[in-house]
Protein backbone atom coordinates (compact mmCIF):
# COMPACT_ATOMS: atom_id res chain seq x y z
CA UNK A 1 0.00 0.00 0.00
CA UNK A 2 1.17 3.15 -0.99
CA UNK A 3 0.44 6.17 1.86
CA UNK A 4 3.34 7.62 1.51
CA UNK A 5 2.49 11.61 0.62
CA UNK A 6 5.54 12.27 -1.43
CA UNK A 7 5.37 9.35 -3.77
CA UNK A 8 5.12 10.82 -7.20
CA UNK A 9 1.24 11.84 -8.86
CA UNK A 10 0.88 9.36 -11.48
CA UNK A 11 -2.70 10.19 -11.92
CA UNK A 12 -4.12 13.76 -12.62
CA UNK A 13 -7.35 15.33 -10.33
CA UNK A 14 -9.25 15.36 -13.91
CA UNK A 15 -8.72 11.68 -14.62
CA UNK A 16 -10.15 11.19 -11.14
CA UNK A 17 -12.88 13.02 -11.04
CA UNK A 18 -13.86 11.56 -14.34
CA UNK A 19 -13.37 8.64 -13.07
CA UNK A 20 -15.38 8.21 -9.81
CA UNK A 21 -18.14 10.61 -11.34
CA UNK A 22 -18.07 7.91 -14.18
CA UNK A 23 -18.21 4.90 -11.55
CA UNK A 24 -21.32 7.03 -9.85
CA UNK A 25 -23.05 7.91 -13.19
CA UNK A 26 -22.87 3.77 -13.99
CA UNK A 27 -24.45 2.70 -10.88
CA UNK A 28 -27.03 5.22 -10.69
CA UNK A 29 -27.38 4.31 -14.60
CA UNK A 30 -28.51 0.45 -13.49
CA UNK A 31 -30.63 1.22 -10.46
CA UNK A 32 -32.29 3.50 -12.21
CA UNK A 33 -33.15 1.47 -15.30
CA UNK A 34 -34.08 -1.55 -12.74
CA UNK A 35 -36.52 0.20 -10.42
CA UNK A 36 -37.99 2.36 -14.03
CA UNK A 37 -41.01 4.11 -13.66
CA UNK A 38 -40.40 7.40 -13.41
CA UNK A 39 -36.99 7.27 -12.78
CA UNK A 40 -36.09 6.39 -16.70
CA UNK A 41 -36.54 9.92 -17.22
CA UNK A 42 -32.53 9.78 -15.03
CA UNK A 43 -32.18 6.93 -16.26
CA UNK A 44 -31.71 8.65 -20.20
CA UNK A 45 -29.85 11.58 -18.12
CA UNK A 46 -27.55 9.91 -16.27
CA UNK A 47 -26.55 8.07 -19.47
CA UNK A 48 -26.36 11.42 -21.66
CA UNK A 49 -23.96 12.42 -18.67
CA UNK A 50 -22.32 9.14 -19.13
CA UNK A 51 -21.77 9.75 -22.88
CA UNK A 52 -20.15 13.00 -22.20
CA UNK A 53 -17.67 11.87 -19.77
CA UNK A 54 -16.80 9.17 -22.22
CA UNK A 55 -16.14 12.12 -24.92
CA UNK A 56 -14.14 13.94 -22.31
CA UNK A 57 -12.22 10.93 -21.48
CA UNK A 58 -11.17 10.51 -25.25
CA UNK A 59 -10.31 13.95 -25.92
CA UNK A 60 -8.27 13.72 -22.35
CA UNK A 61 -6.58 10.90 -23.72
CA UNK A 62 -5.43 12.57 -26.48
CA UNK A 63 -4.25 15.83 -25.20
CA UNK A 64 -4.57 15.41 -21.61
CA UNK A 65 -1.36 14.48 -18.76
CA UNK A 66 0.80 11.49 -20.02
CA UNK A 67 -0.20 8.95 -18.12
CA UNK A 68 -4.25 9.79 -19.33
CA UNK A 69 -2.82 9.58 -23.32
CA UNK A 70 -3.70 6.11 -25.08
CA UNK A 71 -0.53 6.37 -27.00
CA UNK A 72 1.20 5.61 -23.52
CA UNK A 73 -0.60 2.94 -22.41
CA UNK A 74 -1.90 1.79 -25.77
CA UNK A 75 0.22 -0.99 -26.36
CA UNK A 76 1.30 -4.33 -28.80
CA UNK A 77 0.60 -7.90 -28.20
CA UNK A 78 4.90 -8.20 -27.15
CA UNK A 79 4.38 -5.35 -24.40
CA UNK A 80 1.58 -7.07 -22.92
CA UNK A 81 3.76 -10.44 -23.14
CA UNK A 82 6.45 -8.60 -21.72
CA UNK A 83 4.28 -7.33 -18.56
CA UNK A 84 3.22 -10.71 -17.75
CA UNK A 85 6.81 -12.34 -17.74
CA UNK A 86 7.54 -9.79 -15.72
CA UNK A 87 9.45 -7.22 -17.73
CA UNK A 88 7.30 -4.27 -17.90
CA UNK A 89 8.15 -0.55 -15.26
CA UNK A 90 6.22 1.94 -15.70
CA UNK A 91 3.59 4.49 -14.16
CA UNK A 92 -0.13 4.33 -15.03
CA UNK A 93 -2.16 1.50 -16.73
CA UNK A 94 0.03 -1.68 -17.42
CA UNK A 95 -0.51 -3.22 -20.88
CA UNK A 96 -2.97 -5.43 -20.20
CA UNK A 97 -5.04 -3.47 -17.48
CA UNK A 98 -5.25 -0.81 -20.78
CA UNK A 99 -7.02 -3.30 -22.52
CA UNK A 100 -9.76 -3.06 -20.21
CA UNK A 101 -9.94 0.19 -19.89
CA UNK A 102 -10.46 0.31 -23.90
CA UNK A 103 -13.58 -2.54 -23.34
CA UNK A 104 -15.03 -0.20 -20.30
CA UNK A 105 -15.08 2.97 -22.44
CA UNK A 106 -15.83 1.16 -25.99
CA UNK A 107 -19.08 -0.79 -24.18
CA UNK A 108 -20.07 3.05 -22.59
CA UNK A 109 -20.40 4.25 -25.89
CA UNK A 110 -22.61 1.49 -27.33
CA UNK A 111 -24.96 1.23 -24.55
CA UNK A 112 -25.67 4.71 -23.84
CA UNK A 113 -25.63 5.24 -28.51
CA UNK A 114 -28.46 1.81 -28.31
CA UNK A 115 -30.00 3.33 -24.98
CA UNK A 116 -30.57 6.58 -27.22
CA UNK A 117 -32.97 4.57 -29.96
CA UNK A 118 -34.52 2.38 -27.33
CA UNK A 119 -37.66 2.20 -25.57
CA UNK A 120 -39.34 -0.02 -22.46
CA UNK A 121 -42.68 -0.89 -24.06
CA UNK A 122 -43.95 0.98 -21.57
CA UNK A 123 -44.22 5.16 -21.33
CA UNK A 124 -40.07 6.07 -22.12
CA UNK A 125 -37.93 5.93 -25.24
CA UNK A 126 -34.77 7.30 -25.66
CA UNK A 127 -35.11 10.89 -27.02
CA UNK A 128 -33.76 9.69 -30.71
CA UNK A 129 -36.19 7.09 -30.66
CA UNK A 130 -38.94 8.95 -32.86
CA UNK A 131 -35.91 9.84 -35.42
CA UNK A 132 -36.24 5.99 -36.40
CA UNK A 133 -38.49 3.10 -37.76
CA UNK A 134 -39.87 0.36 -35.22
CA UNK A 135 -37.56 -2.25 -36.02
CA UNK A 136 -34.83 -0.29 -35.28
CA UNK A 137 -36.07 0.81 -31.73
CA UNK A 138 -36.73 -2.73 -31.73
CA UNK A 139 -33.45 -4.08 -32.16
CA UNK A 140 -31.46 -0.90 -30.39
CA UNK A 141 -33.23 -2.02 -27.27
CA UNK A 142 -32.34 -5.95 -27.89
CA UNK A 143 -28.61 -3.89 -28.29
CA UNK A 144 -29.14 -2.40 -25.01
CA UNK A 145 -29.68 -5.40 -22.83
CA UNK A 146 -27.52 -7.08 -23.96
CA UNK A 147 -24.60 -4.63 -24.19
CA UNK A 148 -26.17 -4.09 -20.62
CA UNK A 149 -25.19 -7.64 -19.12
CA UNK A 150 -21.76 -7.22 -21.01
CA UNK A 151 -20.94 -4.02 -18.95
CA UNK A 152 -21.93 -5.64 -15.48
CA UNK A 153 -19.74 -8.25 -16.61
CA UNK A 154 -17.09 -6.28 -17.43
CA UNK A 155 -17.23 -4.22 -14.25
CA UNK A 156 -17.10 -7.02 -12.58
CA UNK A 157 -13.87 -8.28 -13.96
CA UNK A 158 -12.92 -4.65 -13.34
CA UNK A 159 -13.03 -4.95 -9.57
CA UNK A 160 -11.85 -8.66 -9.49
CA UNK A 161 -8.46 -7.93 -10.89
CA UNK A 162 -8.16 -4.65 -8.82
CA UNK A 163 -8.86 -7.36 -5.83
CA UNK A 164 -6.28 -9.81 -7.16
CA UNK A 165 -3.70 -6.96 -7.25
CA UNK A 166 -4.32 -6.17 -3.70
CA UNK A 167 -4.52 -9.75 -2.55
CA UNK A 168 -1.72 -11.86 -4.57
CA UNK A 169 0.96 -8.23 -5.02
CA UNK A 170 -0.15 -6.37 -2.30
CA UNK A 171 -0.65 -3.26 -4.23
CA UNK A 172 -3.47 -1.41 -3.39
CA UNK A 173 -4.31 0.86 -6.93
CA UNK A 174 -7.50 1.99 -5.16
CA UNK A 175 -5.76 4.54 -3.06
CA UNK A 176 -3.74 6.06 -6.07
CA UNK A 177 -6.96 6.68 -8.14
CA UNK A 178 -8.71 8.70 -4.63
CA UNK A 179 -5.07 10.90 -3.85
CA UNK A 180 -3.28 10.43 -7.80
CA UNK A 181 0.18 9.34 -5.39
CA UNK A 182 1.51 5.83 -6.22
CA UNK A 183 4.55 3.69 -7.25
CA UNK A 184 6.72 5.01 -9.59
CA UNK A 185 9.84 2.71 -10.66
CA UNK A 186 11.59 5.80 -12.37
CA UNK A 187 10.50 8.39 -9.43
CA UNK A 188 8.60 10.39 -11.84
CA UNK A 189 5.00 10.94 -12.27
CA UNK A 190 2.49 12.51 -14.46
CA UNK A 191 2.90 15.40 -16.30
CA UNK A 192 -0.09 17.00 -15.80
CA UNK A 193 -1.85 18.27 -18.84
CA UNK A 194 -2.15 22.22 -20.43
CA UNK A 195 -5.01 23.97 -19.23
CA UNK A 196 -6.57 24.50 -23.05
CA UNK A 197 -6.40 20.64 -22.98
CA UNK A 198 -8.71 20.47 -20.34
CA UNK A 199 -10.90 23.22 -21.41
CA UNK A 200 -11.22 21.57 -24.66
CA UNK A 201 -12.51 18.01 -23.37
CA UNK A 202 -14.61 19.76 -20.78
CA UNK A 203 -16.35 21.30 -23.79
CA UNK A 204 -16.21 18.68 -26.35
CA UNK A 205 -18.14 16.45 -23.40
CA UNK A 206 -20.65 19.10 -22.00
CA UNK A 207 -21.06 19.37 -25.98
CA UNK A 208 -21.69 15.63 -26.71
CA UNK A 209 -23.66 14.85 -23.53
CA UNK A 210 -26.29 18.14 -24.60
CA UNK A 211 -26.61 16.73 -28.46
CA UNK A 212 -27.06 13.09 -27.31
CA UNK A 213 -29.95 14.54 -24.95
CA UNK A 214 -31.59 14.98 -28.55
CA UNK A 215 -32.85 18.57 -27.17
CA UNK A 216 -32.27 19.87 -30.87
CA UNK A 217 -34.52 17.56 -32.62
CA UNK A 218 -37.94 19.25 -33.85
CA UNK A 219 -40.65 17.65 -31.38
CA UNK A 220 -42.82 15.42 -33.28
CA UNK A 221 -45.34 16.68 -35.87
CA UNK A 222 -49.23 17.25 -34.31
CA UNK A 223 -51.40 14.56 -34.26
CA UNK A 224 -53.63 15.15 -37.73
CA UNK A 225 -57.33 16.07 -35.98
CA UNK A 226 -60.25 15.85 -38.55
CA UNK A 227 -61.69 19.32 -39.39
CA UNK A 228 -64.83 19.93 -37.13
CA UNK A 229 -67.97 21.11 -39.12
CA UNK A 230 -70.72 22.67 -37.07
CA UNK A 231 -73.72 22.35 -39.66
C1 LIG B 1 -19.39 1.20 -12.58
C2 LIG B 1 -18.24 1.24 -12.01
C3 LIG B 1 -16.91 1.53 -12.65
C4 LIG B 1 -16.54 1.83 -13.92
C5 LIG B 1 -17.42 1.94 -15.15
C6 LIG B 1 -15.10 2.02 -13.92
C7 LIG B 1 -14.35 2.36 -15.02
C8 LIG B 1 -12.99 2.58 -15.03
C9 LIG B 1 -12.21 3.05 -16.15
C10 LIG B 1 -12.78 3.42 -17.51
C11 LIG B 1 -10.92 3.11 -15.75
C12 LIG B 1 -9.74 3.61 -16.56
C13 LIG B 1 -9.41 5.01 -16.12
C14 LIG B 1 -8.91 5.80 -17.28
O1 LIG B 1 -9.74 6.37 -17.98
O2 LIG B 1 -7.71 5.84 -17.54
C15 LIG B 1 -10.84 2.67 -14.38
C16 LIG B 1 -9.68 2.59 -13.65
C17 LIG B 1 -9.67 2.25 -12.31
N1 LIG B 1 -10.78 1.99 -11.51
FE1 LIG B 1 -12.68 1.89 -12.09
N2 LIG B 1 -14.62 1.84 -12.65
C18 LIG B 1 -15.71 1.54 -11.85
C19 LIG B 1 -15.70 1.30 -10.51
C20 LIG B 1 -14.58 1.28 -9.74
C21 LIG B 1 -14.56 1.04 -8.30
C22 LIG B 1 -15.80 0.82 -7.44
C23 LIG B 1 -13.26 1.07 -7.92
C24 LIG B 1 -12.67 0.87 -6.55
C25 LIG B 1 -12.93 -0.15 -5.82
C26 LIG B 1 -12.46 1.34 -9.11
C27 LIG B 1 -11.10 1.45 -9.13
C28 LIG B 1 -10.33 1.73 -10.24
C29 LIG B 1 -8.89 1.80 -10.21
C30 LIG B 1 -8.00 1.55 -9.01
C31 LIG B 1 -8.48 2.12 -11.51
C32 LIG B 1 -7.02 2.27 -12.00
C33 LIG B 1 -6.52 0.93 -12.40
C34 LIG B 1 -5.05 1.00 -12.73
O3 LIG B 1 -4.27 1.27 -11.82
O4 LIG B 1 -4.72 0.80 -13.90
N3 LIG B 1 -13.29 1.45 -10.18
N4 LIG B 1 -12.13 2.35 -13.96
C1 LIG C 1 -24.15 4.20 -20.56
C2 LIG C 1 -25.23 4.44 -19.93
C3 LIG C 1 -26.36 3.46 -19.72
C4 LIG C 1 -26.39 2.34 -18.95
C5 LIG C 1 -25.27 1.78 -18.08
C6 LIG C 1 -27.69 1.75 -19.12
C7 LIG C 1 -28.12 0.59 -18.49
C8 LIG C 1 -29.37 0.01 -18.66
C9 LIG C 1 -29.80 -1.21 -18.06
C10 LIG C 1 -28.97 -2.06 -17.09
C11 LIG C 1 -31.06 -1.46 -18.50
C12 LIG C 1 -31.95 -2.66 -18.13
C13 LIG C 1 -31.80 -3.69 -19.24
C14 LIG C 1 -32.65 -4.91 -19.01
O1 LIG C 1 -33.86 -4.78 -18.80
O2 LIG C 1 -32.08 -6.01 -19.05
C15 LIG C 1 -31.44 -0.37 -19.36
C16 LIG C 1 -32.67 -0.24 -19.98
C17 LIG C 1 -33.06 0.85 -20.71
N1 LIG C 1 -32.30 1.96 -21.00
FE1 LIG C 1 -30.37 2.24 -20.51
N2 LIG C 1 -28.42 2.54 -19.97
C18 LIG C 1 -27.64 3.59 -20.35
C19 LIG C 1 -28.00 4.63 -21.18
C20 LIG C 1 -29.28 4.86 -21.66
C21 LIG C 1 -29.72 6.04 -22.39
C22 LIG C 1 -28.82 7.22 -22.75
C23 LIG C 1 -31.03 5.87 -22.65
C24 LIG C 1 -31.98 6.81 -23.34
C25 LIG C 1 -32.00 8.08 -23.16
C26 LIG C 1 -31.43 4.59 -22.14
C27 LIG C 1 -32.69 4.05 -22.25
C28 LIG C 1 -33.07 2.82 -21.78
C29 LIG C 1 -34.37 2.22 -22.02
C30 LIG C 1 -35.50 2.82 -22.83
C31 LIG C 1 -34.36 0.99 -21.35
C32 LIG C 1 -35.50 -0.04 -21.27
C33 LIG C 1 -35.25 -1.12 -22.28
C34 LIG C 1 -35.99 -2.37 -21.91
O3 LIG C 1 -37.19 -2.30 -21.60
O4 LIG C 1 -35.36 -3.41 -21.88
N3 LIG C 1 -30.33 4.00 -21.52
N4 LIG C 1 -30.39 0.51 -19.46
Amino acid sequence: MNKDPTAPLIWDWPLRLFHWLLAGAVAGAVATAWIGGNLMLWHGRLGAFILGLVAFRLVWGLVGSNTSRFSQFVTGPGAIIAYLRGQWQGIGHNPLGALSVLALLGILTIQAVTGDFAHDDIAFQGPLAQAVAQDTRDSMTRWHRLSANLLLGLVALHLAAIAYYRVKHKQDLVRPMLTGRGPSPSGTGTSGGPWYALVLAVLVGVSVAWGFQGTWLAPPPAPVTAPVHDW
